[in-house]
């Protein structure tokens, strides 16, 4: 899988709807993990207007590889691990090289005006009622904040619609079957 052409209209599609027509899933294979983390950087750099990001699929389907790859992009010097017994980790953006400077490292960019990336990882809570001690609602308003959500599913109660789905699924050792989609759907614009 080469990290352009298919992914980009892909995410161009995912992300910058505005008509009725991009509800389908769009679909990408990654063959490494390399390729999953060139894909989140592909997917930052398309991404305009929207900062919640919600990841679903099984264990070990590549959604922390995924959230690396974004963090690897806007210059977080932490390493990234799935926050799975503390819920929520928040990396400091630091990404604020010049476009010279991005070209020698082609894994860093421009910020967009992020100043945080929050991840978290709903694995082993039951509900949200179990994340009460965190104001979520606060975390996606704050539009300068990437909120990343592993097994956002465990939340579909409370996710407001404005958001992107990434949908991980093993197919095998090393490929992975991704699909992004956007909401809200078709019939919230009809
Ligand atoms: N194409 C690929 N994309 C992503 N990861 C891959 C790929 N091929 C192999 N891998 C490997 O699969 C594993 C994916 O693990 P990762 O932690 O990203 O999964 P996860 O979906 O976050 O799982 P969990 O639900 O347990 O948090 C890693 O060891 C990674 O190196
Ligand atoms: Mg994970």
């Amino acid at each position: 899988m080469e990290c352009s052409g298919v992914i980009y209209d892909t995410i161009n599609c995912a992300i910058n709807r505005t008509t009725t027509d991009c509800t389908s899933l769009k679909l990408v294979f990654s063959n490494s993990s390399l390729q999953t983390q060139k894909l989140a950087k592909k997917f930052l750099e398309k991404l305009k207007g929207k900062n919640l990001i919600c990841l679903y699929g099984q264990l070990g389907s590549g959604k922390t590889t995924f959230v690396q790859g974004l963090a690897k992009a806007l210059g977080v010097k932490k390493r990234v691990v799935s926050p799975t017994f503390i819920l929520l980790r928040e990396y400091e953006v630091t990404s604020h090289q010049s476009p010279v400077a991005r070209k020698e490292n082609s894994w860093e960019l421009e910020t967009g005006g992020w100043q945080r990336l929050t991840h978290l990882d709903c694995y082993r809570i039951e509900s949200e009622q179990d994340l009460k001690s965190f104001d979520l609602k606060e975390l996606w308003e704050d539009k300068k904040n990437l909120v990343v959500i592993e097994w956002a599913e465990k939340l579909k109660k409370i996710l407001p619609k404005e958001r992107i789905d990434i949908k991980f699924e093993y197919v095998g050792r090393n490929k992975r079957r991704i699909l992004i989609s956007c909401q809200p759907p078709v019939s919230s614009y009809q």
